[in-house]
């Protein structure tokens, strides 16, 4: 299969690139298009054959469910049930932070096919900011299934390109939507009557979450994401987190690179480097990760040393990509 990029430069480039997907997703194809946070790779969420295809290509396991994306609030409650004593915090959640890189993990309704969501009596439900990704699911008119556009384990694309290198030849479309905003995954949450559970750390911080309800941590026996792995967004290279890089001494005749974070000095035997922010900006660092992560990964290196960031705000979501590509 040919894998074609479809650009949106112009209104009328973005006006048929937006009929193209739709067409596609309308035929049960899948395609890869652009959010806020990270390309997605979409499907008709209630159709089990089209979203098989999402597996197939991702080579994802079917034991991880899928993020269901929705055209407008009336899907809310179509696909999904909101138990009377917890809407008051659904609802202010969904009015402050949708559309947007938010995550609602609720209890699902019987139409959704049980492939979507891995078998689980949940489902998770979004609404995308993005304007294209926004644009198809609404001429669409219905909910479309989109995990990441990565092959499974590895590391999410931020650009085209990215989605590309991963599923060229696997998919007919990607909708060229430039750089994503965010540069990671959406926050994944659980609320309850009052309780606000993180089951995956994202753009929307613990923060500001805190301000709609008691934030809760995953503790042991609870539900969690179940596609959270320890080894995930695993580039090539091995990669190590240094929590002070000026003591990290490059071995004679090994090829170290460096994904930096703060303006200490390093060794100058480093052979490739990257700043995820000029300014110490985290929201600038989260949407540089991936893409210098792919560049160190690409440069034949024997060794990635990431600096740790400090885990607040944004930083605690981009620790947690870090540890999950440390993991090996
Ligand atoms: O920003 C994002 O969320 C991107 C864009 C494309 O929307 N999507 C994304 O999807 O990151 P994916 O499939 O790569 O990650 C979905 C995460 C997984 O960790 C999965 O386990 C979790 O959401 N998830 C999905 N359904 C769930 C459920 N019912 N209960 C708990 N976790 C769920
Ligand atoms: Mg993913």
């Amino acid at each position: 299969m040919k894998t074609e990029i479809a650009a949106t430069g112009t209104p009328n480039e973005k006006a048929s690139a937006v009929r193209w997907a739709v067409a596609l997703l309308q035929s049960g194809e899948i395609a890869a298009l652009p959010t806020e946070t990270v390309y997605g790779l979409a499907a008709d969420a209630l159709s089990a054959t089209a979203v098989v295809k999402i597996f197939e290509t991702k080579e994802r396991p079917r034991f991880d469910p899928l993020i269901v994306h929705l055209p407008e609030l009336a899907w809310v409650e179509r696909v999904a049930v909101i138990e009377e004593n917890a809407r008051p915090l659904i609802e202010r959640l969904i009015a402050k932070f949708w559309p947007g890189p938010l995550t609602i993990v609720l209890p699902r309704r019987e139409i959704v096919p049980s492939i979507v969501t891995a078998g689980l009596e949940t489902i998770a439900l979004r609404m995308s900011a993005h304007p294209i990704f926004s644009e198809v699911v609404r001429a669409f008119g219905g909910p479309l299934a989109a995990p990441s556009a990565n092959r499974f384990g590895r590391i999410s694309p931020t650009a085209a390109a990215h989605v590309m290198e991963e599923l060229s030849g696997r998919i007919p479309l990607i909708v060229d939507g430039g750089p994503t905003e965010h540069g990671i995954e959406s926050t994944v949450v659980a609320p309850r009557h009052g309780v606000i559970e993180v089951l995956r750390s994202g753009p929307i911080t613990r923060e500001e979450l805190g301000k709609f309800g008691e934030m809760r941590s995953r503790g042991s026996g609870a539900p969690e994401s179940p596609g959270q792995l320890p080894s995930h967004y695993r580039p090539q290279t091995p990669l190590v987190i240094a929590d002070d890089i000026t003591q990290i001494a490059v071995p004679h005749g090994q090829r170290f690179g460096a994904l930096l974070w703060s303006d200490q000095p390093f060794s100058e035997s480093f052979m490739e480097s990257r700043r995820l922010s000029t300014t110490g900006n985290l929201r600038e660092a989260a949407a540089n990760l991936f893409r210098q992560l792919r560049e160190l990964d690409h440069s034949g290196l024997d060794c990635i040393v990431a600096e740790a960031l400090p885990e607040e705000g944004l930083g605690v979501a981009i620790m947690d990509r870090l540890r999950r590509a440390a993991h090996w």
